[in-house]
């Protein structure tokens, strides 16, 4: 044969092979079809589902490699309609690999399905049980382009879609759930670890061994394990609604599904909705920490109360929280204090009324008076909802502590580490006109000097830079992009030195550095800060189990964004403790007052 003629016959053969090609050889092993882009002809499979816009189908001749999904999704509103679940069909297609955005993993599907021809009825459809038909979820690592951590620097170092991975889905989440890409599972005896978003779409464990599991039933995130055994549930195929009001630990009746990749996340797509079978408890213990009214027991409590102004419906609730659960603290840490007007953009800064409105909603429903301590920032300059001019502040009881050598700061002032140790400005802002503070908060140093005690003690109240633009734990750049790290490198830098020249002065200072770092406690910047400033994580201090350091919900994870840390001193007494409330990561979607929960401590400050 000639050239021409042998290429011409090498495409033809090509082309049958291509005809003969199963549900499995299309997926492949890897994230990417080796089809993709080509046309498939007498593709045959079951009929598992069918949604508005398409239809899912498994295999009749499958492999035995778990790697390999044995279903895939045919994409089309009309070509569907006729068929029933049971059916077996065989249909021409294209393979084609969708993604509503480039931060996203693909979808393995068939689009322009053609000749749909019905083969034969009333199949019986059954569901592989997730951890008895398929593999057990892998419970640490997401994928091997993740170094071994998620939160590992620098992130964005590869993409799925570049690399494409051969799937290990006994070893990495992503692969595991893409292997079921399309396939009808079911999920035995799901617990919510999250409530819903305002999708109503929730993540769930189900009866397979899992690693993080929190007291309450929601999961952890620890140390490189940020728990890829948990599965997005999205909204029901028959058009019905999940409920609104599950939350953290609710159990849930077995759920049937289709596990399909769609808006960035790997989703069990329910037949139909979700039904409660027990509720969890929405209401955590209060505080057990009880206040001496003087420096040798002596309470802290910490709240990112969600920009707060005088006029917000939810500082009542916030009042209520302080006294109920938090047991009105000798001194809180707040952050998110709105000014005066709220977030009109009108140069006010002064937040006097938000604090005396909240101060007085408190008296009313405690009788307790608390006084309050900020500064005000530079209006527009420290970020937050716009206008806001958000900014950490203090609650104090006057009865028991006071500032030291009280001379405020003004919002373009450094207050500096003088001998004693005192503050130069107190309260002060650290280091304000430092670029690791551009659009972020100034930190709110003050010193203080409590009942009964011989020495001051010293406290750094942050609201470092937030994860914005972050890349999902299920996205395509892995690891996945830490949004603002290197601003929180620097804020931490800049925090831990101010911190550390209190120590050098007196390495007995008690210090308590508190507030929303924005950052987790095994992540660089607050490795950094702890070697910087020489303090120590409260929560390993007071011994506080892994599994319940968590003041947050995002996506899975419960998780700790809010903490304390403390001066060797204050770490290593007896007196010490901790607790976390979590009055808002328990609560119904409509029940959270703000996306933080408080925490309270109890400390000897008396220096002596
Ligand atoms: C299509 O596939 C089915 C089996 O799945 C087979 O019985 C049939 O002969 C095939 N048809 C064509 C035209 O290849
Ligand atoms: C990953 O993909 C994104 C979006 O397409 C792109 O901007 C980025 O440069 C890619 N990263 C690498 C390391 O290729
Ligand atoms: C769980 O609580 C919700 C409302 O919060 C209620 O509608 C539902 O009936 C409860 N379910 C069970 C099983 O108690
Ligand atoms: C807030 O401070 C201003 C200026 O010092 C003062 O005039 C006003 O009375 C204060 N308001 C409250 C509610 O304390
Ligand atoms: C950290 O701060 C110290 C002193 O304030 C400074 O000398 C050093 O360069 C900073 N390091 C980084 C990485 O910013």
């Amino acid at each position: 044969m000639r050239p021409a003629t042998v290429l011409a016959s090498l495409q033809s053969l090509a082309l049958a092979l291509a005809a003969a090609v199963t549900i499995a050889e299309i997926n492949g092993n890897k994230f990417l079809s080796p089809y993709s882009g080509q046309t498939i002809t007498n593709l045959t499979g079951l009929v598992l589902a069918k949604s508005s816009s398409g239809f899912y189908i498994r295999s009749t001749t499958p492999d035995d490699d778990p790697a390999t999904s044995e279903a895939i999704y045919v994409f089309s509103s009309t070509a569907g309609a006729a068929l029933k679940v049971g059916d077996i069909v065989s249909l021409d297609g294209k393979v084609a690999e969708y993604r509503s955005s480039a931060a996203y993993l693909y979808l393995t599907e068939i689009s322009s399905p053609k000749n749909v021809a019905v083969l034969s009825s009333g199949n019986p459809v059954v569901p592989l049980v997730i951890g008895k038909d398929t593999l057990p979820p892998p419970t640490v690592q997401y994928s091997s382009l993740d170094n071994g951590d998620v939160y590992g620097l620098p992130g964005g170092s590869s993409n799925v879609s570049a690399v494409n991975p051969v799937l290990q889905p006994a070893k990495y989440g992503l692969d595991f759930w893409e292997s079921l890409s399309g396939e009808l599972v079911t999920v035995r005896k799901p617990t919510v670890v999250t409530r819903p978003n305002s999708y109503r779409e929730t993540w769930v464990v189900g009866d397979w061994p899992a690693t993080g599991r929190n007291e309450h039933g929601g999961i952890t995130m620890t140390d490189k394990d940020s728990n890829p055994e948990t599965i997005f549930i999205g909204a029901p195929l028959d058009g019905t609604k999940n409920p609104t009001t599950s939350k953290m630990g609710d159990q849930l009746r077995d759920i049937t599904g289709i596990v399909q990749n769609t808006f960035g996340y790997y989703y069990l797509l329910p037949l139909t909705a979700l039904t409660t079978a027990a509720n969890a408890s929405a209401t955590p213990p209060a505080t057990s920490l009880v206040s001496g009214g003087s420096c040798k027991a002596l309470t802290v409590g910490d709240y990112n109360v969600e920009n707060l102004a005088p006029t917000s419906a939810h500082l009542t609730k916030v009042a209520a929280h302080i006294v109920d659960f938090l047991k009105t603290p000798d001194l809180v840490f707040l952050q998110e204090i709105q000014d005066n007007s709220g977030a009109t953009d009108d140069g006010v800064v002064d937040a006097n009324t938000t604090l005396s409105t909240l101060a007085a909603a408190i008296k009313t429903l405690s009788g307790v008076a608390y006084d309050f301590a900020d500064v005000d920032p530079v209006s527009d300059q420290d970020g937050g909802e716009p206008g806001g001019n958000i900014r950490q502040a203090y609650l104090y009881r006057p009865e028991v502590l006071g500032l030291y050598k009280l001379n405020p700061g003004s919002g373009t002032e450094a207050t500096a580490v003088v001998p004693g140790p005192a503050l130069s400005l107190n309260p002060g802002r650290i280091d304000p006109a430092s670029a690791a503070w551009t659009a972020s908060r100034k930190p709110l140093a003050a010193a203080w000097l409590a009942r009964g005690a011989k020495k001051p003690f010293f406290t750094v109240n942050v609201h470092w830079s937030s994860k914005g633009g972050s890349t999902s734990l299920q996205g395509d750049a892995r690891p996945p992009v830490n949004g603002v790290v290197d601003r929180r490198l620097l804020q931490a830098n800049v925090t831990g030195s101010f911190i550390a020249q209190i120590l050098a002065l007196d390495p007995a200072a008690r210090v308590i550095a508190a507030g929303d770092f924005n950052e987790f406690a095994f992540v660089q910047p607050m490795k950094d800060f702890a070697s910087v400033s020489g303090l120590v994580d409260l929560d390993v201090a007071a011994k506080i189990p892994l599994t319940e350091r968590y003041t947050y919900i995002f996506d899975m994870n419960a998780q700790e964004l809010d903490h304390m840390y403390v001066s060797p001193a204050l770490a290593g007494s007896r007196a010490t403790k901790y607790e976390h409330i979590h009055v808002n990561t328990w609560a119904t979607a409509s029940g959270a007052v703000s996306d933080h929960d408080p925490s309270v401590a109890l400390f000897n400050v008396c220096g002596c």
